[in-house]
């Protein structure tokens, strides 16, 4: 007699919010197939990766997983391993996987939505399948999704990467850049507002390079467009690329309430060398010029950034002209990396000439003049009233978490007798400030 419980699938990801939401459509894709999500990797029939290349720790991470994910396979053969994602369209992990014995299903970052119909095939036949062709136009259109979170919701704007800059793995990883319609991105943003979410982030790995293929909106106006949906009280996007930032960006934030008060603006290094050896397309000059936009705006506007230290051939005094660039621009918030050859990226052909050693000494110094200059920034919010989206409770502390238009987290407290719900929004005052976190009490 046939077995008629569903199948039953989990997923694991690893890297960016691009990839969160891949994986957020995934889920959709498969419960549409009448399969069933369970958080018991014990209980799963299908197990899902989903996995990142940016630096090679992330690959390490996912390559232990698997070897953990062998083991299980020993004991549990029927199960089906499915393993996606950036890591796969690299030549040499992608025959690595294939020779691995158990993986099943190797998917690209660019058929993850044909997901379903590999999981169909490899039923079918038994035989490992392999689909990673990067030609492949992703969908035009709005992908189903099960997101994750109830208040927040990603929406890819395009998919890919055209910008080569020589250290990065994602143009090989994920392939050229192709932007959605606008129509359907306003259609979905709608669909979003309808079902009760009041925060979109749009996502894309440099949105300002969107090119809408139906030629009626910028990025500019499409930003301004999804900040005018009925309902949306939130809209951020990720992420931009200097070079191609506008003023435009600045003045529709100017214009339009709805959108964040929050660019996320990655330099990568303070040194005009350095970024040209980096391929970035810009020199610090200019990169400073986009943030006097961004300082003149109507309304105080955070900046954040991405650094790597230790690039090929960074000096002391390269590295130092990050450290005053920092204390020029003044972030808000800041992601540091150590720079990790990547296989296949133009960098790896340089000599990897700054020692571990050096590289983790000068990230040290980095973020420890950031959190200093957080604590400087952070402290200029004291005394004022901020409205901040609810996004949960810490029972331990006795507070309630959330979020202020400009990405900073507050923790406060509420007189009232109902905990407000996640999503919800309200007006917090500011009592006290901390190098990464604010604290309130609503009013
Ligand atoms: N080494 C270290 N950091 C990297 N990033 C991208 N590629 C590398 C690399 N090879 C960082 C960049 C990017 C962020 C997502 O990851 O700062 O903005
Ligand atoms: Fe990782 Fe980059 Fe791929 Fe995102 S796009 S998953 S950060 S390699």
């Amino acid at each position: 007699m046939q077995d008629k419980r569903p199948m039953k699938f989990i997923t694991f990801t690893w890297g960016c919010q691009m990839n969160d939401h891949d994986s957020e459509v995934i889920r959709a894709l498969l419960e549409q197939r009448g399969l069933v999500w369970t958080e018991d990797i014990e209980e799963a029939d299908v197990i899902v990766l989903n996995t990142c290349s940016v630096r090679k720790s992330a690959e390490q991470k996912v390559m232990s997983f698997l070897g953990k994910l062998k083991h299980l396979k020993e004991s549990r053969p029927d199960v089906v391993v499915a393993v996606g994602g950036c890591m796969t369209q690299n030549q040499e992990i992608s025959d690595q996987l294939r020779k691995s014995g158990h993986v099943n299903i190797i998917f690209g970052a660019r058929s993850f939505h044909r997901l379903p119909s590999l999981i169909s095939s490899y039923e079918r036949t038994g035989n490992q399948v392999v689909e990673t062709d990067l030609e492949e136009q992703p969908p035009s259109g709005a992908l189903p999704a099960h997101r994750d979170s109830r208040i927040k919701a990603y929406v890819t704007i395009m998919y890919g990467c055209d910008n080569f800059c020589s250290y990065c793995v994602v143009p090989y990883a994920r392939g050229r850049e192709r932007s959605r319609g606008s129509a359907s991105v306003l259609a979905e943003a709608r669909r979003i507002a309808d079902l009760g979410y009041t925060e979109i982030q749009l996502l894309g790995q440099n949105v300002n390079s969107y090119r809408d293929p139906e030629g009626k909106r910028s990025f500019a106006e499409l930003l301004a467009a999804v900040g005018e949906v009925a309902g949306i009280r939130r809209v951020r996007f990720m992420t931009s690329h200097p070079r191609d930032f506008t003023r435009e960006i600045v003045q529709a934030i100017d214009a339009v309430p709805t959108l964040c008060d929050h660019v996320h603006l990655p330099v990568q290094s303070g040194s005009s060398r350095i970024l040209q050896l980096m391929n970035r397309g810009y020199t610090r000059e200019d990169y400073l010029e986009r943030v006097s936009w961004i300082k003149a705006a109507r309304r105080p506007i955070a900046l954040s950034t991405d650094i790597i230290v230790g690039f090929p051939g960074e000096t002391p005094s390269d590295f130092n002209a990050t450290m005053e660039l920092l204390a020029q621009v003044e972030y808000d918030s800041l992601f540091g990396y150590k720079y990790s050859s990547r296989p296949d990226t133009p960098a790896s052909t340089m000599a990897d000439s700054v020692s571990e050693s050096e590289k983790a000494a000068r990230l040290q110094v980095l973020l420890d003049r950031q959190r200093e200059s957080q604590r400087i920034s952070y402290s200029k919010q004291l005394g004022q009233i901020l409205e901040v989206m609810v996004e949960g409770v810490n029972p331990a502390r006795e507070q309630i978490i959330g979020r202020s238009s400009q990405n900073k987290p507050v923790n406060f407290t509420c007189a009232q007798p109902i905990t407000p719900a996640p999503g919800s929004y309200l007006q917090v005052k500011i009592t006290a400030t901390h190098p990464n976190s604010l604290a309130g009490e609503a009013v």
